[in-house]
């Protein structure tokens, strides 16, 4: 019994560990994705490589094409900042191996070809914005010549392990702080193969308040669903998500979300409990694309005045609505209405008492009247006072809940 609760407060003290550390995360819940790399160059999506099935050395032509302009990490930042973002997270070297950073392990990096760190560019960009700094890095390499030998050839995979875990290391030591560790695709290795336990331990002694996603093969700090919000159960996690339909720069893909689509998906992000990794993919030089710069402005200018109703939320029980969400800090709920319905409409199965609701825009106040099944408002506008997303301010008596059942279940209904 004893040495269990032994064991069991090392496991407690481990969690609040944790917790401190990510506490700055999941208070920022919006950051900046960034995929930048020799496929910039082509233009086709990041995966362009393997899917067009270019051999090494045709696409190692393309370093003598990749010439960024001067500093373009400070765009990324600038714009980041303005979008409302706290964070950023730069691929240093996607599956096409290229490196963007230092290193001393291959010949294979930017220095050598554009002879810039484009990493170190990154990391004092977003410093001297005030952003924290986050590093993607792939385990899968398509260049490296262990880099699918490993998979079935035991000295290869020592080799290439030795590689990879240098240049973690390299990345972890160079950069001064750095506050995020993003692994990608652990194929063809598993968490065995790639000494993930050992490689992930160097890095906390390198970077102590470091958090670290779950694609070394380890669940570690988050989870990553991608393209879509799924929140977990008991584990943070953050959704990433593309603007269009690829994350590295595609000439052609015109398929972007609207401003309103990425805050409803901030807002859905911030009522569960996650984060929002949002990607922009720049050109070769570096430029950010400008519908990506536009619908980021936008979201910028909504969160420059609501920003406080994302940063800091809470989990929130409300959910159930078809034009409007919610986001919740303490006692205080936000309604997002993303479709206005008019000056008069409700939300069903609210059973916490609303002391006051305002308009956040004019801080006007909203009229109310609450019943045990539904709380609706009155002498609203009937245009949308706000685009692309109004938000009404609710001031509840403790936590707001909603208990759609409990209307299911007690609303009258008409008597036979
Ligand atoms: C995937 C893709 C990759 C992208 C990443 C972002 O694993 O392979 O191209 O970088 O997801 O989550």
């Amino acid at each position: 019994m004893k040495a269990q609760s032994g064991s069991g407060s090392a496991v407690d003290a481990a969690e609040l560990e944790r917790k401190r550390r990510m506490q700055w995360w999941h208070e920022a819940k919006f950051g900046m994705f960034i995929h930048w790399g020799l496929y910039s160059v082509i233009g086709r999506h990041e995966w362009v490589m393997e899917l067009e099935a270019i051999p090494v050395a045709e696409y190692e032509q393309l370093t003598k094409l990749f010439r960024p302009k001067p500093h373009p990490a400070k765009e990324w930042a600038k714009l980041a900042k303005l979008a409302g973002m706290k964070y950023m997270v730069m691929t240093t070297k996607h599956h096409e191996g290229f490196c963007l950073f230092d290193t001393k392990l291959t010949d294979y990096c930017a220095p050598k070809v554009c002879g810039r760190d484009l990493v170190a560019e990154f990391v004092e960009a977003a410093r001297s914005e005030g952003l924290r700094v986050g590093f993607y890095y792939s385990l899968m390499d398509w260049h490296h010549p262990d880099g699918v030998r490993c998979a079935h050839d035991e000295e290869a995979r020592k080799r290439f392990v030795e590689y990879i875990h240098g240049q973690v290391r390299e990345l972890c030591t160079n950069y001064g702080k750095i506050d995020i560790l993003w692994y990608d695709v652990p194929w063809p290795l598993s968490a065995e193969g790639w000494e993930s336990e050992r490689m992930n331990r160097m890095v906390r002694e390198l970077q102590p308040d470091i958090i670290i996603n779950n694609r070394s093969g380890l669940p570690e700090d988050f989870d990553t669903p991608e393209q879509h919000i799924r929140p977990s159960v008991g584990r943070a996690w953050e959704a990433c998500m593309t603007m269009n339909e690829s994350w590295g720069y595609h000439k052609a893909d015109d398929a972007w979300k609207t401003p309103k689509q990425i805050l409803r998906n901030l807002i859905t992000c911030a009522r569960d409990g996650g984060n929002y990794l949002l990607n922009i993919g720049p050109m070769p030089d570096g430029t950010v694309p400008e519908e990506s710069v536009r619908i980021l402005e936008e979201v910028g200018s909504w969160m420059s005045k609501h920003g406080d109703t994302i940063y800091g939320a809470e989990p929130c029980a409300v959910k159930s609505s078809v034009f409007a969400n919610f986001t919740r800090k303490g006692n205080k709920l936000f309604v997002h209405v993303y479709f206005w319905p008019g000056s008069e409409w409700a939300i069903g199965g609210l059973r916490t008492k609303v002391l006051s609701a305002k308009l956040r825009l004019t801080g006007e106040e909203v009229k109310l009247e609450q019943d045990e099944f539904r709380v609706r408002f009155k002498g609203l506008p009937e245009e949308p006072p706000e685009q692309p997303i109004t938000v009404i301010e609710l001031e509840c008596d403790g936590e707001p809940i909603q208990d759609m059942m409990f209307v299911r279940q007690n609303m009258p209904r008409r008597s036979v």
